[in-house]
């Protein structure tokens, strides 16, 4: 179960990511010592937003943004090293210090620039069948993580056993471009010329990530592991193959970072009260025409990383239930409920059917999930402003029904409702409920 007394919580989206864990993230993080993400790179686009100032946070912890918390990118994270130093300076630039408190994870893997190329180009071959990924080089920097033949922080000290690996991975790169017939070619003198010049602001924050949480913890710490992306783009559990390179679910966090599975307290699911997904592959619920139209614009829906318009769609509780299952969600966060305010009527996804049949198992393939009937409960709508709700008995009669039809339909409980986008729009709820 997850407490607020929990010493070491995990963050995972419950769909398809763009849940909002950064807002979440940065409330918790300010009972917490320390924010580590396990996987993932700069394809996240965490939008935090403290005292009216928007932060867009794609590789640093979201917890940054509460001073003094430490901040930690685990060895499961793939690190593109000109990213990291531009956000740091962004940081730094609009007062937030950042460097002293920030360790990156010598064991992680390095995105060159060949695998942005790479992921660019792989993507225009599939034409029709494309992911659609952010194009940040992660599909092709894991792969090189996989198949051995990756570069991480601790080799930026043997700058000749570097320049190995890059020359390799160049060659390796360029012989997939000409064979595709594409004229672009990674350079491996220039790129050796550009990392040269940063390794004096990257090897200082080169640490052991699984040392400095067990530190952390053994001292009376707070930890949040942090994800990114939701469980539905996980390579093992979302919707192969439209989803991203990573192991996105909790049982990756302990992993990812360096740290044992027997460490983790509990696991927080996030999930927004309706359902949008970015990029291409199935969506059951989705909406089109004006009422996707709507809710887009209401929930300001456009992609943190791209700016990509996302696919909205009414929530859809079989995918909270799968993501439940697969990352045993012991508390649920739900963010965004103030964005459904002036709906009249709501639809609430409470599972699938396919054939005729009703779905008990989350299907493993996309053509699948594409041809299934969401099952709907339909409910009736608040029709007034929730963005002023602090406590569970704030929340109008209706809303708290509709929260209590997502909880009861996860089987898990709902621990926070996040009512805006501020820091301080967020209903904490006590277990157990009094109204
Ligand atoms: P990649 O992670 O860039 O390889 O993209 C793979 C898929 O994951 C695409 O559908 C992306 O749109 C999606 N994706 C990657 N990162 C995020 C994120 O932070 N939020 C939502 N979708 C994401």
């Amino acid at each position: 179960m997850f407490k607020d007394s929990s010493r070491c919580i995990v963050i995972v989206g419950a769909q398809w990511g763009d849940e909002g864990k950064g807002k979440i993230t940065d409330v918790l993080a300010e009972q917490a010592t320390l924010v580590a993400r396990y996987q993932g790179g700069a394809n996240a686009g965490h939008t935090v937003l403290v005292k009216d100032e928007e932060f867009i946070l794609h590789l640093i912890p979201s917890g940054a943004l509460v001073p003094d918390v430490k901040c930690v990118l685990g060895n499961g994270v793939v690190v593109d090293p000109w990213t990291l130093l531009d956000e740091i300076d962004v940081l730094e630039g609009r007062g937030i210090g950042i460097t002293e408190r920030l360790i990156v994870s010598r064991r992680a893997h390095l995105v060159m620039p060949y695998h942005r190329m790479l992921d660019g180009a792989r993507e225009s071959l599939r034409g029709e069948a494309k992911i659609g990924t952010t194009k940040r080089g992660i599909g092709p920097a894991y792969r090189d993580k996989v198949a051995r033949t990756g570069l991480r922080v601790c080799d930026l000290e043997d700058l000749v056993g570097c320049e190995s690996i890059v020359r390799a991975a160049c060659q390796a790169a360029n012989g997939l471009l000409q064979s595709w017939d594409l004229a672009d070619r990674a350079d491996p003198r220039r790129i050796m010329a550009d990392l040269e010049a940063i390794v004096p602001r990257i090897l200082p924050l080169a640490g052991d990530s699984g040392a400095t949480l067990l530190k952390e913890l053994n001292d009376d710490g707070r930890v949040l592991l942090e994800g990114a992306q939701g469980s539905l783009l996980d390579v093992d559990h979302g919707t192969y193959p439209y989803v991203t390179s990573s192991n996105t679910t909790a049982g990756a966090a302990a992993a990812g970072v360096g740290i044992g599975p027997t460490l983790i307290d509990g696991v927080l699911g996030v999930v927004k009260a309706y359902t949008t997904r970015v990029g291409n592959g199935p969506l059951p619920t989705e909406l089109q025409g004006d009422e996707a139209d709507l809710l887009r614009r209401l929930g300001a829906e456009f992609g943190a990383t791209t700016g990509r318009p996302r696919r909205p769609g009414w929530y859809d509780g079989a995918v909270v239930r799968h993501a439940a299952a697969v990352n045993g969600l012991t508390a649920l966060a739900v963010t965004k409920l103030d964005v459904l305010d002036t709906f009249e009527e709501l639809k609430l996804g409470t599972g699938y059917t396919l054939d005729g049949g009703q779905l008990e198992i989350f299907p493993d393939r996309a053509p699948d999930l594409g041809r299934v009937e969401p099952v709907y409960e339909t409910t009736a709508g608040w029709g007034s402003d929730t963005t002023g709700a602090r406590s569970w008995e704030d929340l109008p009669g209706a809303a708290r029904t509709y929260l209590e039809r997502i909880e009861a339909n996860a089987e898990v409980p709902i621990r926070y409702v996040s009512v805006g986008s501020a820091r301080d729009q967020i209903v904490r709820v006590p277990i157990p409920r009094v109204a």
